[in-house]
Formats: structure tokens, sequence, C-alpha cells
């Protein structure tokens, strides 16, 4: 209410909000009213130490301004991913922040309410979806304003949703990196890109496979996934899979070979120790295994001879360190696909939706620590 208030008597600039009358008289039928330019009031979430999500505090304070090269973003959705969790927690309890004070989350979707000096291409009230919010900076997504660099913060087409906005920075980015890396494959995904190709999707319910198998069929490849039952290979096939493996039962490598007898051309890996041997049985000649985590396993031990007579190769990634012109191209690929309708989130898309407030984005982050099954997206 207070933030709604102050709101009325200003305007959007850019560089920030102006008040319609500062410090002026507004008069009415002879009664003079002194107005007095008022901060504007937002809440954050903040943390001054790594730990559990204890260390989270909900605070009031004034709305900063952006300053050259920065946008100042009205945040509707923030969206949750692991690496939030796993930044909050750092090292372990003790370790020293690179800032005095963070507001966690990386992605997330908004408007924008004012741009620094030296921003090009963003007006204020473009609705705009946001990525690496929080890298090497202490603003994240989880407060009603975050200053972003521009660079990072990307018109959303009229037709996608702020949820979907908050989807994309994250896993859609790490997906398209995975897809674009191989040797023989493309380097920007679009329709027809990866026609003729079978990529196979370890963890096909998760939020990084989910965007894999959208992105790899949107691309026209034959897209096979693994997941560990049922319900999750019912979201993976809603996601667009066009074959669901049970890694759990039965033998996952040759159901992959029956599918894909000459072998897989790509396969995008969130758990490469435990599918090591997998990946060696089922991967064709000149194949790439794009490995984006170390679920179950920190070490791998690979077969040199198997994996040589392939040529395989590995390829890892991390999504802060691919560089600019990977992240370019990226977030212009996933723009497209996201306006195409390719990324759409929900349970009938493949990924369920789990909301919480801004209050209770210590929940938020302990669902996502915990394993939970879809998308964690905080209403701000
Ligand atoms: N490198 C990067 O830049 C980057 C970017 C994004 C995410 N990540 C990391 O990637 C991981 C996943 O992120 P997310 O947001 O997608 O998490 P998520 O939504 O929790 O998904 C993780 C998925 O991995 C699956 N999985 C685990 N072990 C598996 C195995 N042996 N074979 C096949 N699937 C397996 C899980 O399914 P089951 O439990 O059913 O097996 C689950 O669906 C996290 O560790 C995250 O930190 C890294």
């Amino acid at each position: 209410m207070r933030l709604h208030l102050a709101r009325r008597a200003c305007t959007h600039q850019p560089g920030g909000f102006v008040p319609t009358n500062p410090g002026g008289h507004i008069p009415t039928n002879g009664i003079s009213i002194t107005f007095h330019p008022v901060a504007l009031r937002m809440k954050a979430i903040t943390y001054t130490r790594t730990g559990d999500t204890s260390v989270l505090d909900l605070v009031e304070r004034d709305v900063p301004e952006p300053g050259p090269g920065e946008v100042r973003v009205k945040v509707v959705v923030s969206g949750v991913n692991p690496t939030d969790w796993k930044n909050r927690v750092g090292s372990g309890p003790g370790e020293k922040l690179a800032f005095d004070e963070v507001v966690p989350n990386q992605d997330g979707s908004g408007i924008v309410d004012a741009a620094g000096p030296g921003v090009e291409g963003l007006a204020v009230g473009d609705r705009v979806w946001l990525y690496l919010a929080q890298h090497q900076r202490p603003t994240g997504t989880a407060q009603e304003f975050t200053i972003v660099l521009a660079e990072h913060v990307v018109r959303l087409p009229e037709n996608v949703s702020f949820d979907v906005g908050a989807s994309l920075g994250v896993p859609a980015m790490t997906a398209h990196r995975a897809l674009t890396v191989s040797e023989d494959g493309p380097s920007r995904l679009h329709p027809g890109a990866l026609q003729g190709k079978t990529v196979l999707v370890a963890g096909g319910a998760g939020a990084v496979g989910h965007a894999a198998i959208q992105l790899a069929r949107w691309s026209g490849a034959t897209v096979v996934t693994t997941v560990s039952g049922p319900e999750k290979g019912e979201l993976a096939s809603a996601a667009g899979a066009h074959h669901v493996v049970n890694y759990k039962t039965g033998d996952a490598a040759s159901e992959i070979r029956a599918i894909a007898p000459d072998g897989v051309d790509l396969v995008v890996e969130v758990a490469p120790a435990q599918n090591a041997a997998l990946n060696a049985a089922v991967t064709s000649t000149r194949a790439s295994i794009a490995v984006y985590a170390n679920n179950g396993g920190n070490t791998i031990t690979l077969d040199v001879r198997p994996n040589m007579v392939l040529n395989t190769r590995y390829q890892f990634l991390l999504l802060y360190t691919v560089g600019e012109d990977a992240l370019a191209a990226a977030q212009q690929d996933v723009t497209t696909a996201a306006a195409a309708g390719v990324l759409e989130v929900g349970e009938t898309a493949g990924l369920p939706l789990h909301r919480f407030p801004l209050s209770d984005t210590a929940a938020a982050h302990d669902a996502v620590e915990n394993g939970v099954t879809g998308k964690v997206l905080i209403d701000v």
C-alpha cells in the first residue's frame, strides 16, 4: 500500500522515478498541500552470511537507482534454481560472501521500470526476462525491484507469460549450450538445426532436462530421455520426448540401442559419474556428452578404449563461464523458441509449477534443495 501511494505521485523517467511535482504545492479548494518527494520503498529477501535458509531475511528498503549500463526491473516472478541455494550455502557456514549482503536468485521476469545512462534497446514498460541477475553482483530477483546489467535483460515476447520468462534463464540457456557444443552439430538452434540427430537427455523430468527436450524437439532431433519412474516418464513425454526409458528398471542401454541402432549423437548429461558406462554403450562415432552437473558423484571413471574408438567428446559446461558470445546466442534462440510456444512450463507441458510468495522464499529454496519435481516460482 505504501508503495502504491508513493507511485501515484511519480512518473517513470529514464534514470528513475521523477516526482510529478517535486517539492511543490498542490492547491485544492484554497488549501495548499506541500508535496515532499517520497523515497519509494520495497521488500527484498537478503542474506549476509552463508548457511541454511535461516540466513534469509525479509527487509524493507528504498528502491535503488540504476547506474550506467543498468536497468531497474519491477520483478513479477522470480525463478529458483539449484544454483541459488548452492550459492547461499557456499562451501559452508562462515564462508566470506563476495558482497556484504546478497539478494538471491538469478532468474526472473518483470517490467522495465527505469534505465541508467547508456542503456539502449530497452524502454520503460517493456516486459522482460532476466538471466544471471545475481552473477558477480548482489542484486538477485528475490525483491520487488532489482538492478540488472542491461545485457542480461531480454524483451519477453507478447505471447510469453511471466512464468515462462522466469523459467528461461538457467534451465533453457544451459540446455541451449548443451545442445550446441557437439563436433558435428549446430552452434545455433532453430527448426531443422538438429534434423537427423538423435539426442539423449538424461533426467528428462528435471528443469534443465525439460528445456533440453523442448529445444531438441523444436530443432528437429529425435529425442530419447531417461527417467527414474512412470510419473516422470509422463512429464518427459508431455515435454515432447519421442522415447522415454526408465533407467532404474530393465536394461537402459539395450532399450536405447533398439531406438537408435547407430547410437545417439549427443547426450545432455546431469549425472556423468553414474551414466558413464551407459553413455559409452549408446553413443555413436564422434558423439558429444555435454556434462552440466555432478548429480550422483563428483568423479567419473572412463573406459579409455571404447571412448577413444568412438572419438567421444566430453564437453563440460557451466553457464557462469560459457562466455558472452554463447550467452548472447542462447538468449536469442531461447527467446525465439519461447515466442514459438516451445518452452512452456506447467504440468501439462511436463514441468509442474510450485508457487511461493516472496515472504516464503526460504520454503522455495528448500523445495528446490529437496529435489521437488517441477519448477519453483516466487510471486513477487
Ligand atoms: N552447469 C550449469 O551451468 C548448470 C545449469 C543448471 C543446472 N545445473 C545443475 O544441474 C543439476 C540439475 O538442475 P535442474 O534444475 O534440472 O534440477 P532438477 O529439476 O532437480 O532435475 C534433476 C534431475 O536429474 C535427474 N537425475 C539424477 N540422477 C540421474 C541419473 N543417474 N540419470 C538420469 N537422471 C538423473 C533427476 O531425476 P531422478 O531423480 O528421477 O533420477 C531429476 O529429474 C543441478 O545439480 C544443478 O545445480 C548446472
